[in-house]
């Protein structure tokens, strides 16, 4: 990392101090003001992080401008052509991909922790039968700490390892168990036969009466490929706001389990892994192409709390290279699983709409990762209230790779941000 230094001056004192500024492998500068306190009595402002890096990673990078994602350095559409999500996994936890041997081990691990305590069914049968399933998966993930307290030595990174290798693991389980319990059909587990995606549908899909020896009667490979596909892209995206979550949790050397479930609440949030949801919330309440200005000139109304869900994002102001993929594989799976749904074609005929109106042109809005997914996922047969449950199978990959390079890095401190007070000075009773 190369240093030179900046001078910051502060003309109502005329104090000034160096600063280093520091230079990452690519990306933009950053300021080092950790002593900008202690140099000049001042603190920085910066209201959702805009401008502010939290910390040195090297999982990956993205570069806003031009729509370049890189994992490890691997650019995201040649893993996204050439991988399945449990090498990307491997590559994003490891720094490096996987041979083979080091994969067969790898999955076969994933395979040994796949199952749950017997014990958490009685839990997951405690949630209401209409429950969230983002709020079970937040109880669950968060009850893991109560059933799991071997391997739990912080210092060790060996403990450390089978903590993520265990969340990896189990997150599908989870998620199939929420679904399962949410139509009152009895729970599947997980098969050390199937592959982590064939898994998950199985987990998901099978019924009893099912044949389990033709696994295609209901583990269609066009779906396993775009679950592995759609998995991989939103495996990780440097400090969105749940990585910052997690990360900020981990900081206080909470629990592996709880600082996940941290993570899964950050996600949640419509205005991040929630939008896949309320994306398709929109379009059936869009409904009609002919509806679609009513709508463009609700998002653009700033009176309006309303926004174009799947529209927008913090970092990219080109593109979402995500959505350039995704977009893609939409046409493939519709074509081939359901034949085109009228909610893609409108979905066309929006991202179209927006894309030629000054507003949206004008403040750098386009489809981001969470535009199309939905349609994707709706014509796997994936419930609405589940897609973000999705996104936190494939973040959890993310997550613990934070987590793993956070509890390695000597030295990390407590995350602990400051403020501007605006309330009342101090006054008597
Ligand atoms: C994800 O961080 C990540 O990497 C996230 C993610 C990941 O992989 O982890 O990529 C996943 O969360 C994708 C984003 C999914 N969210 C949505 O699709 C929800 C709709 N999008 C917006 O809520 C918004 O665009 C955000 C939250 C994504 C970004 O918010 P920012 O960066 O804080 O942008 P902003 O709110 O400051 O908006 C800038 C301007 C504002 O107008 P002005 O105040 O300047 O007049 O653009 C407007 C906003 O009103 N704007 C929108 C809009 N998004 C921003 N107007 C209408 N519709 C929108 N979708």
């Amino acid at each position: 990392m190369t240093q030179e230094t900046l001078t910051i001056k502060d003309n109502s004192t005329g104090k000034e101090a160096e600063f280093s500024l520091l230079k990452g492998t690519v990306g933009t500068p950053v300021i080092d003001v950790s002593a900008l306190h202690k140099k000049m009595g001042l603190f920085t402002y910066d209201p959702g992080f805009v401008s502010t890096a939290s910390c040195k990673s090297a999982i990956t990078y993205i570069d806003g401008e031009n729509g370049i994602l890189l994992y490890r350095g691997y650019p995201i559409d040649q893993l996204a052509e050439k991988c399945s999500f449990l090498e990307v996994a491997y590559l994003l936890m490891n720094g490096e991909l996987a041979n083979d041997a080091e994969q067969a081990e790898f999955e076969h691990e994933i395979g040994q922790h796949a199952m749950l305590h017997e014990a958490m069914r009685s839990f997951i049968d405690g949630f209401h039968y209409d429950a969230h399933p983002m709020a079970m998966m937040v109880g669950i993930v968060g009850s893991l700490s109560a059933f799991y307290h071997s391997e739990l030595n912080m210092d060790d990174p060996e403990h450390r390892r089978i903590s993520a290798m265990r969340m990896l693991a189990k997150m599908p389980v989870i998620a199939a168990a929420c679904h399962r319990h949410s139509i009152g059909f009895p729970f599947v587990y997980p098969r050390a036969d199937l592959s982590y995606c064939e898994n998950f549908m199985n987990m998901m899909f099978s019924l009893p009466s099912q044949k389990y020896i033709d696994k295609d009667n209901y583990i269609d490979p066009v779906a396993v490929k775009a679950l592995n596909l759609l998995f991989i892209l939103h495996a990780d995206h440097e400090q969105n706001a749940s990585t910052s979550t997690v990360r900020l949790a981990s900081s206080t050397g909470a629990n592996p389990y709880a600082c996940i479930a941290a993570g899964i609440g950050a996600l949640w949030g419509p205005a991040h892994g929630g939008a896949n949801e309320a994306v398709l919330s929109m379009l059936e309440e869009i409904g009609t192409v002919d509806r679609i200005p009513e709508f463009i000139n609700k998002a653009k109304d700033r009176n309006d709390p309303f926004r174009l869900m799947g529209f927008g994002h913090r970092v990219y102001k080109n593109f979402d290279p995500r959505a350039t993929i995704i977009r893609k594989t939409c046409h493939d799976v519709l074509e081939h699983i359901s034949g085109n749904d009228p909610l893609f074609d409108l979905a066309l005929a929006l991202e179209e709409y927006a894309l030629k109106d000054e507003y949206f042109v004008e403040k750098k809005l386009y489809p981001n990762v969470d535009f199309y997914s939905g349609i994707i996922y709706k014509a796997l047969n994936i419930p609405v209230d589940m897609f973000t449950v999705m996104f936190t199978i494939a973040r959890t990959s993310g997550w613990v790779s934070h987590w793993l390079e956070l509890m390695a890095e000597p030295g990390q401190r407590i995350g602990r941000p400051r403020q501007i007070y605006t309330g009342k000075g101090r006054r008597d009773l």
